[in-house]
């Protein structure tokens, strides 16, 4: 059930129930952190792997004191210029939080979210959120509350109804090894935006066997309709000519497109951050259109281009 009842929401989560819930960056599937019955319920219809672990969501950067220790004075700094925002730390964790929620590692990720609806009901409850993306393990993220909806259907005793989520990429996900600042995920903050606040980072996130490298499964985000991802899209126009094609553009149509063939155009402006937001509802819209292939284009590699370009990498097939 879709619905806008934050009081419900959080009544459910209150008795160890899940939800669906927006965040800014894409829709969570969210349980109590502390409750062993509703966190193993998210791996459960998630589908996910018990040692792939879980995201903490917080009302406040001084919640943050309950959740994590030994947090290094860089961290603070980022979540200071960041949060709330589509920033995760990694943190060497509190006790108190469950290995269930971490996966028996020693750090948890945690981020503090920027959307109206997801702290109004962080503030109604008085434990934080477990939520990873809501959406089975692979597929493309939501961030729709329709899309959680299509996803999960009578799974979920309902999704939090907060509108279109405004980034629609994940979040970036930052660790700290000794005084190197480490990026493991791209997301919704580029990284000259981080650069910015900590001069260097250190990029660790193209990672296929350890999969405590975090959301890095080279294969990942993908949509039922064979990807390509390429910058050579007229070589495959011809090749694919006989096919129903959907292509995957950042501003400009394709002049000598086939006559069957749909075009979505993410920003008609260029803009990189509409571009972002767009993504997946574009490709959840492209995997219902019976097209046989999506071709995807390149972005400019800056800022959030990269971050597109990253996602529709792993999405793609031929990668
Ligand atoms: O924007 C987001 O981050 C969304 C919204 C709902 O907040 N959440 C999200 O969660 O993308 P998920 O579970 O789909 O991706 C989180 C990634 C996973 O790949 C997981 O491996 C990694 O974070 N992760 C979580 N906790 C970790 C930990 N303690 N150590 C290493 N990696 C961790
Ligand atoms: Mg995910």
């Amino acid at each position: 059930m879709i619905s806008t009842n934050i009081n419900l929401a959080a009544t459910i989560l209150k008795e160890d129930g899940i939800i669906g819930f927006p965040t800014e960056t894409v829709y969570g599937l969210a349980g109590n952190v502390f409750s062993e019955k509703a966190v193993k319920e998210i791996y459960c219809i998630k589908q996910r792997p018990l040692y792939n672990p879980l995201i903490v969501h917080i009302k406040s950067i001084e919640y943050l004191k309950k959740i994590a220790v030994e947090i290094p004075p860089m961290a603070i700094k980022l979540a200071t210029n960041f949060w709330p925002g589509p920033l995760t730390l990694l943190l060497k964790k509190n006790a108190s939080i469950p290995d269930l929620v971490t996966s028996g590692n020693k750090t948890v990720a945690v981020r503090m979210p920027n959307h109206p609806i997801a702290l109004a009901l962080l503030n109604l409850i008085d434990f934080p959120l477990a939520a990873p993306s809501a959406n089975p393990f692979g597929m493309i993220s939501p961030t729709k509350a329709q899309h959680v909806d299509n996803y999960f259907k009578n799974k979920l005793k309902m999704v939090l109804d907060g509108g279109d989520c405004e980034t629609g990429i994940e979040s970036t996900i930052i660790g700290f090894d000794n005084n190197d600042v480490v990026v493991y995920r791209l997301g919704g903050i580029s990284i000259e935006e981080i650069k910015s606040i900590v001069g260097e980072v250190k990029l660790v996130t193209n990672n296929d066997t350890t999969p405590e490298a975090p959301g890095m499964l080279s294969k990942h985000y993908s949509p039922v309709t064979p990807l390509i991802f390429t910058n050579t899209i007229e070589k495959y126009i011809n090749q694919f000519k006989h096919k129903k094609i959907g292509f995957l553009l950042f501003n400009k149509a394709i002049g000598n497109a086939p006559n069957n063939s749909v075009q979505y155009i993410l920003s008609p402006t260029g803009n990189l951050k509409e571009a972002a937001s767009k993504l997946y509802d574009t490709l959840h819209q492209l995997d219902k259109m019976n097209v046989q292939v999506i071709l995807a284009e390149q972005f400019p590699a800056t800022g959030l281009g990269n971050v597109i370009n990253d996602k529709l990498s792993r999405a793609s097939q031929t990668n």
